[in-house]
């Protein structure tokens, strides 16, 4: 059987850990020679490419901070000089800085704002550029492109003592739709993936500990923390041509978060 992004080059911005690193995997398992982006940790970047190759699949490392507009540009400039064009783009590099609102500091503030939204917004340009200079390729898929934004169940479910996370994802969640509107008819797909708790390094401290784990069960009506594998294969299904008639959603991976789990016994 073919695979589902046979051919297809595909740029992850964050990869070098947590959900960027398994979305990698994931879509070079389905065939795409896989950008691994990362800003600091060259030697966790190094093992995810390790990890693809050993598997088969096809791996480069660009080094990159997204909320850069010089670097977003090499990033590019980089990809299509190793790969020839770009046809998937996941924005996922994100982070967190969190603290009381009346505490928190530009910097705080900034930070997360310029990773978050800032950085989605470079990267997305970029690509739309190019796959309207390119246009759809019939052998490779039915888009001219696809953009999967990495937002969170925290674009709709607002969060104390995150203020500034939660605007980040709130933007990403318009920033996604108004391109999806405006593109679309250049056969552009713009689409997010809203992760619940999933098991990375950015919550550790919800997970790490029996009782913190058994708190955050509180939250999630599945009973289960999610693995990175579970939104790479969210990522695989909307970068490949089995979610052609999906534009400007957020496909939430969540174990049910968003289902109000305080009434589960409960009102
Ligand atoms: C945050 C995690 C959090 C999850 C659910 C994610 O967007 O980055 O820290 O566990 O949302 O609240």
């Amino acid at each position: 059987m073919k695979r589902k992004l046979e051919g297809q080059v595909a740029i992850v911005t964050g990869a070098s850990s947590g959900i960027g690193a398994g979305v990698a995997k994931a879509l070079a398992g389905e065939g795409a020679s896989v950008v691994i982006n990362y800003s600091s940790s060259a030697e966790k970047a190094e093992k995810v490419k390790e990890e693809i190759q050993s598997a088969g699949g096809t791996a480069t490392i660009i080094k990159a901070d997204v909320s850069k507009e010089e670097d977003v540009l090499a990033m590019f400039q980089e990809t299509f000089k190793q790969f020839g064009t770009i046809d998937i783009l996941i924005n996922n590099a994100g982070l967190q800085k969190d603290n009381k609102f009346h505490e928190m500091s530009l910097e705080e503030w900034n930070r997360v704002i310029g990773i978050n939204l800032t950085g989605q917004f470079l990267c997305a340009r970029e690509a739309i550029k190019e796959f309207l200079r390119r246009g759809v390729v019939p052998e490779r898929s039915r888009a001219a492109g696809k953009i999967i934004c990495m937002s969170s169940v925290h674009e709709v479910i607002p969060w104390a003592g995150h203020a500034n996370y939660a605007a980040s994802k709130g933007g990403v969640m318009m920033l996604m739709k108004s391109i999806a509107q405006e593109y679309a008819p250049m056969k552009i797909r713009v689409n997010s993936i809203g992760p619940g708790a999933i098991r990375t390094p950015i919550n550790h401290a919800a997970w790490q500990t029996p009782q913190a784990y058994k708190q955050l069960l509180k939250l999630i009506p599945q009973k289960r923390i999610g693995e990175a594998e579970d939104i790479g294969s969210a990522a695989v299904w909307l970068a490949s041509d089995d979610s052609d008639y999906v534009n400007g959603i957020t496909l939430f991976v969540d174990g049910g978060m968003l289902l109000y789990p305080g009434f589960e016994d409960n009102g």
